[in-house]
């Protein structure tokens, strides 16, 4: 008799990460393949996606995939089917951006708007379409997961921001947003073919912050801390498996509570 932990089990299954070389990507990549699957780890960081994929063992093998180029990720996709038979899973945690990134609302420009546009939701999109096509003619379908943002959901508290000199550019807001409704019209679309597309929203994540700024951060979010990249592998890896099996179109906020407020 199969249980509910049978269902979170991964095995036979295929996953694409791209970025998953990143603060979230690799623990995604070792957390996939903890149940099971086979995983690619997709990044255009040779050493640091090689070292993913090395830590993962038998089942974790490296491509160079830079995610902005079309063609790149097309040859990806088949390769990895051609190679694996299939592709089950497509996390997207890429975080591709132009060196203006990240300046204040006064300083940008609309050329640094158009890049980062470009950059991170078009190729989100193209990367989905691409593997959402082949997994539609997948007897199981497939699953695809893409990385939004609380502040895709809701905008910016820059309070949080007050006396560290950082903060949110315009761009992540719509972006993010972008992203978020990208998935639903595919879910949608999708659904008859067994292919469910869904999101991941994390809060901010701890990664040696400005002091000021995670104090600021912390008081705000109902469970008292920033997220650990860690925090993002269950959510993934249920909507990965068959313990989702009927979720698709969802934005599975992991916040810490922050966006109740
Ligand atoms: N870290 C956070 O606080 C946070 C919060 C909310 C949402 N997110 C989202 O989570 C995702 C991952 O963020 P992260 O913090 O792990 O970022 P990160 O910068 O640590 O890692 C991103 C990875 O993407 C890779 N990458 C960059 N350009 C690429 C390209 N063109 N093609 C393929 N890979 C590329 C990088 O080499 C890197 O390995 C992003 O979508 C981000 O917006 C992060």
């Amino acid at each position: 008799m199969s249980t509910l932990i049978d269902a979170f089990d991964l095995d036979g299954d295929v996953a694409l990460v791209t970025g998953g070389a990143g603060l979230l990507g690799r623990e995604i990549c070792e957390g996939l393949a903890d149940h099971g699957a086979t995983v690619v780890v997709a990044d255009p960081a040779a050493e640091e996606g090689q070292a993913v994929a090395d830590s993962i063992g038998e089942n974790g093998q490296f491509r160079s995939l830079d995610i902005t180029k079309a063609e790149a990720v097309e040859e990806t996709v088949a390769s990895v089917i051609d190679e694996f038979g299939s592709l089950d899973v497509l996390v997207n945690t890429a975080y591709p951006r132009n060196k203006n990134y990240g300046q204040r609302y006064e300083e940008m420009t609309l050329a640094d708007w158009r890049e980062n546009v470009d950059l991170h939701l078009n190729s989100y999109f193209y990367s989905s379409y691409c593997a959402s096509m082949a997994m539609k003619d997948q007897a199981d379908g497939g699953s695809i997961i893409n990385l939004g943002s609380v502040y895709g959901v809701q905008a910016p508290d820059f309070g949080v921001y007050d006396g560290t000199g950082m903060t949110s550019p315009v761009e992540y807001s719509a972006i993010k947003g972008g992203i978020l409704n990208l998935v639903r019209y595919m879910a949608s679309y999708l659904g008859e073919y067994d292919v469910r597309v869904n999101a991941v929203s994390p809060g901010g994540v701890f990664d040696g912050q400005d002091e000021q700024f995670v104090e600021n951060y912390e008081r705000r979010t109902p469970l008292g801390r920033m997220a650990a990249p860690e925090d993002m592998v269950g959510p993934v890896v249920f909507l990965a498996s068959d313990a989702a099996g009927y979720v698709t179109g969802h934005n599975l906020v992991v916040d810490g509570g922050w966006t109740i407020k």
